[in-house]
């Protein structure tokens, strides 16, 4: 059997319930969420760690928020890591399912690394909370940091894997015919992809610093020459890592096959482009970090969206060499269900809104002092969450009492 024929003969057998493109657009959307907020974790970890080395006040007290961030920030991408795998499950399934196949040990141990990684975070956080100058310790953030590298460097191995179905036979069938089942492969290691990908990690922090600074610029218990320690720490690490990043981007390039001819892909000349602008424009706001922390936050959004449509590109490319395209990926298009799916997508937005908003007002005055918040947000959100369990489980019950499996 050829390689597109297995490929193609792997695809779920009941096709896609809607329309390709539009779980492809969800997984790149998803994808530039999971990583901006994957980047912020990584980033916040080892500055919490620099900055608790250097023993002075102010790195201590940055170093205990970035502690908060890194543990809030880290159930946001693990959340936010669930959806993008949901969609290269549903439109890249052959490639998904056989990567972790082949590599199911590296693939277990991820679920491992990253909960010790989480646990680790904790110890971090909690542990100096209530440390001086004198007695924080990094210890814990960095097991943190050293666990989130290796979760980072095995979802990469299998992101790469998936792209090399040519070599696919010879990693698990020997020269003299013995195959393997032990599900301990490790292939595709490519630094400089993964660089490129960790690298922007101090240039979102950078920039989450520079939000930081400007969002508690009205609170007096923010000691003001705090806020400007902070800002220019965030203006200048985004800079460099701006400008470091770039260079890895071009290391990347390198090792992409030439036959590819990427670096005329429209998308990836957009994506350098942007990152280029974006590099520019930090630097232009180095002493002005907390008046221009959104429009380099909206900057860096743009610019990491359309660097992961490029990668996305990139993933085209290597499957079509194998003759695998998700455009013509049966389907057998399902209303009801998509329906329902943007419904609860759309409520969810809706229902996140209201702590969102709470949380933003909250962070704005002094511990004890009451926020000003409109209550029927609340109580609106509470309603389209009773809603929506009415609507589900109502469906759920007619559809099985259809099926005749309730009774
Ligand atoms: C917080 C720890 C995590 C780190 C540091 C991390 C890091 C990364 C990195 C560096 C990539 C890009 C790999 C590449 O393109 O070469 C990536 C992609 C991805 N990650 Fe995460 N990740 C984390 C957690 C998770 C979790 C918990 C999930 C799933 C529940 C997840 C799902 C994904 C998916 C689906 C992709 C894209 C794979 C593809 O496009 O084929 N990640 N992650």
């Amino acid at each position: 059997m050829d390689l597109a024929t297995y490929l193609n003969v792997m695809r779920d057998p009941s096709g896609l319930p809607f329309y390709p493109i539009v779980f492809q657009f969800l997984l790149v959307l998803t994808f530039t969420l999971h990583i901006i907020m994957v980047n912020l974790v990584v980033g916040s970890t080892f500055l919490a760690i620099w900055e608790l080395w250097k023993k002075n006040e102010y790195g201590l007290r940055l170093a205990k928020a970035l502690g908060r961030v890194l543990t809030v920030g880290m159930s946001i991408a693990i959340v936010l890591g669930v959806a993008p795998l949901l969609f290269v499950q549903v439109i890249y399934d052959p490639f998904w399912y056989t990567a972790t196949t082949l590599s199911a040990f590296w693939a277990l141990l991820f679920l491992v690394v990253i909960t010790l990684a989480f646990y680790a975070g904790y110890g971090f956080y909690l542990g100096n909370r209530n440390a001086d100058v004198n007695s924080a310790k990094t210890g814990w953030a960095l097991v943190a940091a050293g666990l989130l590298l290796c979760t980072a460097l095995f979802i990469h191995m299998l992101s790469m894997e998936q792209l090399m179905p040519q070599h696919w036979k010879e990693w698990i069938v020997a020269a003299n015919g013995t195959v393997s089942y032990s599900g301990g492969e490790f292939h595709g290691l490519e630094l400089g992809r993964l660089l490129h990908i960790l690298i922007p990690s101090f240039a979102v922090t950078g920039v989450f610093l520079m939000l930081y600074a400007a969002y508690f610029d009205k609170r007096e218990d923010y000691d003001p020459k705090y806020l400007e320690y902070v800002g220019h720490k965030g203006a200048w690490m985004a800079f460099w890592a701006s400008a470091i990043a770039i260079g890895a981007g071009f290391w990347w390039l390198g090792l992409i096959p030439k036959e590819f001819h990427f670096a005329r892909n429209p998308l990836f000349l957009v994506g350098a482009a942007l990152g280029v602008v974006t590099t520019a424009y930090i630097g232009a706001s180095l002493y002005k970090p907390k008046e221009k922390a959104i429009n380099c936050a909206l900057f860096m959004f743009l610019t990491i969206f359309v660097m992961s449509c490029a990668r996305e590109a990139l993933r085209m490319k290597h499957m079509s060499q194998a003759g695998y395209s998700i455009y013509n990926y049966p389907v057998n298009a399902d209303w009801p269900s998509t329906i329902l799916f943007f419904a609860t997508f759309v409520m969810g937005l809706f229902v996140l809104y209201f702590p969102a908003v709470a949380a933003f007002q909250a962070g704005k005055v002094k511990a004890g002092e009451v926020a000003t918040l409109d209550p029927s947000l609340g109580k609106k959100a509470v309603g389209a969450m009773i809603g929506w369990f009415v609507i589900v489980a109502g469906l759920g019950i007619i559809v099985s009492l259809k099926n005749g499996v309730l009774f």
